[in-house]
């Protein structure tokens, strides 16, 4: 097959109005960078002719503000699915620009395959390189771009000049069949390869290729604040607990991280800790720490469905990719996600809350319950089935004004039948075993700021009886306050005595 190489804004003029785009990659890594770009140019354009210009958009999970940032300035985004997390997108979001179907990750790529979304129009995929065959080796994520690139009618291809092709050998691809045929996913390790090294696609459906040469453009971590390192270190505290005692197994169990300064704080303070082993990875993404813990023989692997690192450490194993080549395998999204494989592994998962209960409700995803902040992203698939599930984030947010310990989440994105560990910079609360009275007096003692635990107690007992002493009319006092006062300590529970 002899491709044709076009020009990104080639690419854009070939995608109308109303088309359904799904872009490889998960995080920036692996998403394409231009064609999005142009896409968004070409918007600017046909709206200010007076012209409508939208496509729907279906990724592996975020994207880059290069794909999300530039098309949501550009209003060109009608429907979004699973995961964003830009702050031009999520103000499209929020004020109904943009209709955005938050999904568990692992699900978007079989519910697009079972039709629940419609037809895929064109697949635009990041490459290293491309065989005249139709053989892909992908970039540094994956993402559903295995679903997206079989079901388009046309695919593009960004050909990225500083990806090297000694990736190959650190992709696992593979494309699940669909009940009544799907059969068991044969994972039995972390390490377990059950695929392909490279994306196979028809080659007849290639339009363009578009030559590039981009780094993903991931921004370091911060060092981590002394909240942050509080809640690193008592998860550490946890997991050193829990192992000691013998609730793990001596070879440890693979772990699931989810992103952001605290995860990675989490990260760093395992590297540091004496009494743990070294372990592997079940993960969706991986972050600058964890090519640290391998550099230091703590993290032996990990299986992830992108490589968010940031350009530094990219290109710091681009220099030593022999070394990392075994330690790394990129699957997708529905296989790094995915709950019959995390549940057998036995993967504890530890993922970040923006607020939860006192019973031990989490909300991760909306800001005073109507606000989307990001999505749910894969913290349900991880924390449904995980081994243990831990939730962590700071006991308070806005110097105060918040307390992320609430008597009832004003959105419900994870249940009190799934979440066993709550941690914040106070402490740890240890929700196993314990019925919904006994649980909110762990999380008051031991993980609200000390500035709510009077007012969480009064709340408490308004309760007039119930397994679940729950008071409906009292239950957003906090929220309401916050909304009312701007701040969270002005909830009077006294009215509803
Ligand atoms: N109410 C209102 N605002 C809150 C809040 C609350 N309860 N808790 C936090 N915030 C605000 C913070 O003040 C901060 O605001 P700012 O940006 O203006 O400073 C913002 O929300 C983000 O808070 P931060 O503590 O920095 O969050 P984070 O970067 O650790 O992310 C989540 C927390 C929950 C948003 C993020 O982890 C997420 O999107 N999770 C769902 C997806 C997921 O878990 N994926 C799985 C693994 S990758």
């Amino acid at each position: 097959m002899v491709y044709n190489y076009i020009t990104a804004e080639e690419a854009a003029e070939m995608i109308p109005n109303g088309s359904t785009v799904g872009l490889s990659g998960f995080t920036a890594p692996g998403t394409p960078k231009f064609i999005p770009e142009a896409i968004a140019k070409r918007a600017v354009k046909e709206h200010e002719e007076g012209k409508e210009y939208k496509i729907n958009l279906f990724t592996g999970a975020s994207t880059s503000d290069r794909a999300d940032g530039n098309l949501s300035r550009a209003n060109a985004i009608n429907m979004r699915a699973p995961y964003q997390n830009v702050p031009d997108l999520r103000k499209r979001i929020n004020c109904h620009d943009c209709h955005y179907f938050d999904r568990h990750l692992s699900e978007m790529a079989q519910e697009m395959r079972y039709g629940f979304y419609g037809k895929v129009d064109f697949a635009i995929i990041e490459a290293t390189s491309i065989s005249p065959d139709g053989e892909i080796l992908l970039g540094c994520g994956v993402g559903n771009v295995p679903t997206y690139a079989a079901m388009a009618d046309k695919i593009f291809i960004e050909l990225n000049e500083v990806l090297p092709e000694s990736l190959y050998g650190m992709h696992d691809v593979i494309l699940l069949q669909d009940p009544p045929v799907r059969r068991e996913i044969p994972i039995y390790k972390a390490n377990d390869r059950i695929g392909s090294p490279v994306l196979k696609i028809d080659p007849n459906k290639v339009v363009g290729i578009v030559k590039t040469k981009s780094y993903d453009g991931v921004k370091p971590f911060s060092e981590p604040d002394e909240v942050s390192k509080h809640i690193g270190a008592n998860v550490v505290r946890f997991l050193v607990s829990e192992y000691v005692n013998g609730r793990l197994p001596k070879e440890f169990l693979p772990l699931q991280s989810g992103v952001g300064n605290v995860a990675n704080a989490v990260l760093y303070d395992l590297g540091e800790s004496k009494e743990l082993p070294s372990f592997m990875m079940y993960t969706e993404v991986i972050q600058d720490a964890v090519l640290e813990l391998m550099k230091k023989g703590k993290c032996t692997f990990a299986s992830t469905c992108s490589m968010t690192f940031s350009d530094h450490t990219e290109e710091s194993l681009f220099d030593d990719i022999k070394y990392f080549h075994d330690k790394i395998l990129m699957r997708p999204a529905e296989i790094s996600n995915n709950p019959e494989v995390i549940r057998r592994l036995g993967v504890i998962a530890m993922n970040t809350a923006l607020e939860a209960d006192i019973f031990g409700n989490v909300n991760s995803t909306h800001v005073l319950g109507t606000k989307m902040m990001n999505g749910i992203g894969g913290s349900g698939d991880f924390t449904r089935n995980a081994y243990i599930s831990i939730f962590s984030c700071p006991s308070v947010s806005k110097g105060g004004l918040i307390s992320n310990i609430v008597p009832m989440v004003a959105h419900p994105d994870h249940s009190e039948h799934s979440v066993d560990i709550l941690v914040t910079d106070q402490g740890i609360a240890d929700l196993r075993h314990k019925d919904p009275v006994e649980r909110a007096y762990e999380i008051i003692n031991n993980c609200a700021h000390p500035m709510y635990r009077e007012l969480l107690l009064d709340y408490l007992k308004l309760g007039k009886g119930g397994q679940t002493p729950v008071t409906l009319q009292a239950a957003f006092e906090f929220h309401c306050a916050f909304n009312e006062h701007g701040d969270m300590q002005k909830a009077d529970f006294g009215k509803y005595v």
